[in-house]
């Protein structure tokens, strides 16, 4: 099905949108500090303790991070890493200059209080642009994050082979992916949405897993088994609501800008794919995946 209305914009077009939508609705319905918990636990347990046994502790160690966002996870790898490397930069990309502006803010609040040396350089663009044209995608990194970004960064395959051929040879990169959610069934089931908004959100987990097994690399991954409270996306007058149906869709402001029988599908394939609880909530199961790649 093509767009109908012209007014519909796609929600990466609007960086300012997706920041309020993300953080604001997003993240904390779809519980992200949980597994913000997990991720960096992960890290601090096995992530930094293959990272000390494959790299000297003298050398600086080389984070690229990919649709950086405000890169939570990020400085939380910085922090930890502080432990074991005296000297940590890190290369961040997103396409929104205001959650690049805040990461540095937070780097460089971290700066003060440590006793390694932290720096940072910023590529605010997509990541398409920084592998063509940025003299940074011809370094090599220890690490590279890609933590709910890799359906932003274009064909999927190229962009592993882009973040693979950016990696030292005992490096690691980390990926942060859906396995099976609202997002990727929604996108699976209204193809035209991915034309529409050149967002992969039906990528899967088990996609990257199996690409990046043919490509010869190991792949440890770990399932994070999350519920998603989407009561509100059902209630026409919720901001909240609403903020979420714009993730959902990777489209802004989509309730107002799309034709109401589009709506109507969208809304009507929700309920049927989510479960009522006890307390008259509407849940929709959903799995997630930390993935770490190397050699
Ligand atoms: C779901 S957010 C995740 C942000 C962050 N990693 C986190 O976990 O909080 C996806 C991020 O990818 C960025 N993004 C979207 N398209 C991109 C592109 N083509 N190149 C680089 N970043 C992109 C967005 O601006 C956004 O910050």
């Amino acid at each position: 099905m093509a767009i109908k209305s012209s007014n519909m914009k796609p929600l990466t077009d609007d960086p300012q949108r997706y920041r309020d939508v993300y953080y604001n609705a997003f993240y904390k319905m779809a519980l992200k500090d949980i597994l913000f918990e997990k991720v960096t636990q992960f890290f601090d347990t096995t992530v930094m303790m293959r990272l000390t046994h494959a790299i000297e502790g003298g050398e600086e160690f080389s984070v690229l991070g990919v649709g950086l966002g405000d890169g939570p996870h990020e400085l939380h790898f910085m922090k930890s890493l502080r432990s074991q490397f005296s000297s940590i930069c890190i290369v961040g990309v997103d396409l929104s200059e205001s959650m690049l502006n805040t990461f540095q803010e937070r780097v460089a609040a971290l700066e003060l209080n440590c006793e390694s040396s932290v720096s940072c350089q910023l590529f605010n663009g997509p990541f398409s642009e920084f592998f063509a044209g940025s003299v940074l995608s011809k370094n090599k990194y220890n690490l590279i994050s890609s933590i709910h970004s890799l359906y932003h960064l274009g064909d999927f395959e190229t962009t592993f082979i882009q973040l693979a051929s950016m990696m030292k040879d005992k490096g690691f990169i980390i990926v942060v992916c859906a396995k099976d959610n609202l997002i990727s069934k929604t996108f699976n089931k209204f193809t035209w949405l991915s034309k529409n908004t050149q967002t992969l959100a039906g990528l899967s987990s088990t996609n990257v897993r199996e690409f990046a097994h043919s490509q010869g690399y190991d792949v440890t991954t770990v399932d994070i088994p999350i519920q998603w409270d989407i009561t509100e996306v059902f209630e026409d007058q919720s901001e909240f609501g609403n903020k979420l149906i714009d993730f959902f869709t990777q489209f802004a402001f989509f309730r107002k800008t799309a034709p109401s029988e589009l709506m109507d599908e969208l809304v009507n394939f929700w309920r049927l794919v989510s479960i009522l609880d006890e307390n008259g909530r509407i849940l929709a199961l959903s799995h997630e995946e930390i993935l770490l790649i190397s050699k």
